[in-house]
């Protein structure tokens, strides 16, 4: 198998410093409408500790910064997009590199995890979600947006995406597989925003 999460690092480290002001659909459009979905959804909710993964340049972290004082971490497997990320955000946060399948953080921390736009690069979906399941605190929030889709596109995308590409895109899924891969690990599903034909946001509760 491919080594997705080197192809992954390797693609953002080379992205880190263009993507913000790249603008294509995946880079960074689709993220941001992601991004200010989950905002909108967290001006609802009290919360002291939240962790994005795969934050990339910490956008979400930036404009949860400006609606809530909190405590911010974001990992990413990127060491640039982390770079770019300590850069840009002027409150305090902890941008730490790291993967989403081995979370450095200790049981029950969080009140939120989020996952923007990165879950479809995880080449271990079960280990980050049993990883996010971990680390957050009882009747904690974890949400998940990200691009997908059904059906005969998703079983071609995912044949490109093994076959072809070279920056580390390792399956989409449509928002009922995230809600089943949610259930399977304890999460009670209490949400699902579709945001666009293809943009999802989907919203576990740990119980
Ligand atoms: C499309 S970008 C989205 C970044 C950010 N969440 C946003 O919304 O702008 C995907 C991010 O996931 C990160 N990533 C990919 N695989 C990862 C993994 N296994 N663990 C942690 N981060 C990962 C990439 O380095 C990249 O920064």
């Amino acid at each position: 198998m491919k080594d997705f999460e080197q192809l992954s690092k390797k693609h953002f480290d080379k992205q880190a410093n263009i993507y913000d002001e790249t603008n294509t659909f995946y880079y960074s459009k689709f993220p941001k409408i992601s991004c200010e979905n989950v905002a909108e959804i967290l001006k609802n909710y009290n919360y002291e500790k939240l962790l994005d993964i795969g934050c990339g340049t910490g956008y979400l972290i930036r404009l949860l910064q400006a609606q809530r004082q909190a405590q911010y971490f974001g990992i990413d497997i990127s060491p640039n997009m982390i770079e770019v990320a300590k850069n840009k955000s002027k409150d305090h946060a902890n941008f730490t590199v790291g993967s989403s399948s081995a979370l450095p953080y200790a049981d029950n921390t969080f009140d939120i995890v989020c996952c923007i736009q990165s879950f479809h690069h995880y080449p271990y979906p079960d280990k980050a979600i049993k990883e996010a399941y971990r680390v957050l605190k009882k009747h904690g929030l974890y949400i998940l947006s990200d691009t997908g889709c059904g059906g005969i596109a998703k079983h071609f995308d995912n044949f490109i995406f093994k076959h072809f590409m070279r920056s580390g895109d390792y399956a989409v899924y449509s928002s009922k597989d995230i809600e089943k891969i949610m259930i399977k690990h304890h999460f009670k599903v209490i949400e699902t925003i579709k945001l666009s034909n293809y943009i999802y946001t989907v919203i576990g509760k740990k119980q």
